[in-house]
């Protein structure tokens, strides 16, 4: 399968994985020619990126950092919780922490068995996901990163990264009070409005810091995620060394999700993208040290990914390298102007000189 930006399709092209929503449903199905109108529907959920079926790269498989099973149970678990968090809000009922705490902690254990097996780094770009519920999909990817970098810092005990990952889960819980019609404005806000988006730190810290059978520390990783090592961050402007390592670690991943995920309004950036908006605000914004943990637990260069080298051949990723997140396997394609009756295998972790200058998401390779 290839990785092919949607504005490339044309009518005819068949998607090798389904495009789902964020209860799991089946939005455009895989493994049948595309329509025009199919392609004009996957614009419109605002889908930036697909997988298409392509003879050449037939045998490029993708793993998905947790299994279906566990996304829709944790989808599943959050949204019960948070429902219920917003009508308490209006009618003042009654809402269970500790059985949310419960719930939420078998979820996290069960995502962090499963990125701690997951030899690979971590990609949830094969996730391909139109989402109709934005804080649920970015609180759990949020978790699934935080948790794959908490675990390439081996620093934490297991108890710690259960904190990391509850945390993670609950650090945008705080929107649920804000309005959607800002949260979904397509626009950009205005400084009033974005003053009321501001506050979902505080408001998450608020309902999270009463319940006794939350940590405080994951109350702080609501109240603390949107702080920067500069005090350029808010609610309260803290400097590097008075925030808790948590929020620097959420802060991080927070952001590249916000910028790799799909949304309506813009495209999703590739992982590589993403990752040079960190870079951007490296040792200002976020901790150098993270960011390059950070990059060595996600996948930077996707399976499936074209991409042209610095010595003229191009091709498309094939598998990654355990361990060496930025040097992956790319099956050749094309040398120079001469496309291959055989393509081969080069493996980059073996070939330091030969280095990624371009990504490409427009070709639809050979069918
Ligand atoms: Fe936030």
């Amino acid at each position: 399968m290839r990785l092919i930006a949607v504005s490339a399709l044309r009518e005819g092209v068949i998607l090798a994985k389904p495009v789902l929503n964020d209860a799991g449903q089946i939005l455009v199905n895989r493994g049948m020619p595309l329509s025009m109108k199919m392609i004009v529907r996957l614009q419109k959920l605002g889908i930036t990126f697909v997988y298409i079926e392509d003879e050449v790269t037939k045998d490029i498989m993708i793993r998905p950092a947790i299994t279906e099973k566990t996304r829709r149970e944790a989808m599943g678990v959050m949204k019960a919780s948070f429902d219920q968090i917003v009508d308490q809000h209006k009618i003042s009922k009654k809402f269970s922490f500790a059985q949310m705490e419960r719930q939420f902690t078998s979820v996290v254990r069960d995502i962090l068995d499963q990125v701690k097996e997951h030899k690979e780094a971590v990609s949830l770009l094969s996730e391909v996901c139109a989402h109709d519920n934005y804080i649920l999909s970015h609180s759990l990817n949020v978790t699934i990163y935080s948790l794959a970098l908490s675990i390439k810092l081996k620093k934490f005990s297991p108890k710690q990264l259960e904190e990391i990952g509850l945390g993670a889960m609950l650090h945008d819980v705080g929107k649920l009070f804000i309005s959607t019609a800002i949260l979904k404005k397509p626009s950009r806000l205005t400084e009033d409005e974005f003053n009321e988006v501001k506050k979902h730190t505080e408001l998450g810290f608020e309902l999270l810091r009463r319940e006794y059978n939350i940590p405080l520390t994951v109350a702080h990783c609501a109240y603390q995620h949107h702080e920067r090592l500069n005090g350029s961050g808010y609610p309260r402007g803290l400097k590097e060394k008075d925030i808790h390592p948590y929020g620097k670690i959420i802060g991080i991943t927070d952001v590249y999700d916000a910028v790799t995920s799909n949304r309506v309004y813009r495209r999703a950036m590739l992982p590589h993208e993403g990752l040079e908006i960190l870079y951007a605000g490296a040792s200002s914004e976020f901790d150098q040290g993270l960011i390059e943990a950070f990059r060595k637990s996600i996948v930077i260069y996707p399976n499936g990914l074209t991409v042209h080298l610095n010595d003229g051949r191009k091709g498309v990723i094939l598998r990654q390298t355990p361990n060496i997140s930025d040097r992956p396997v790319v099956l050749i394609l094309e040398e120079g102007q001469d496309t291959l009756a055989h393509p081969y295998e080069l493996d980059l972790s073996q070939n330091h000189s030969v280095l990624i200058s371009e990504t490409d998401t427009t070709l639809l390779g050979k069918r």
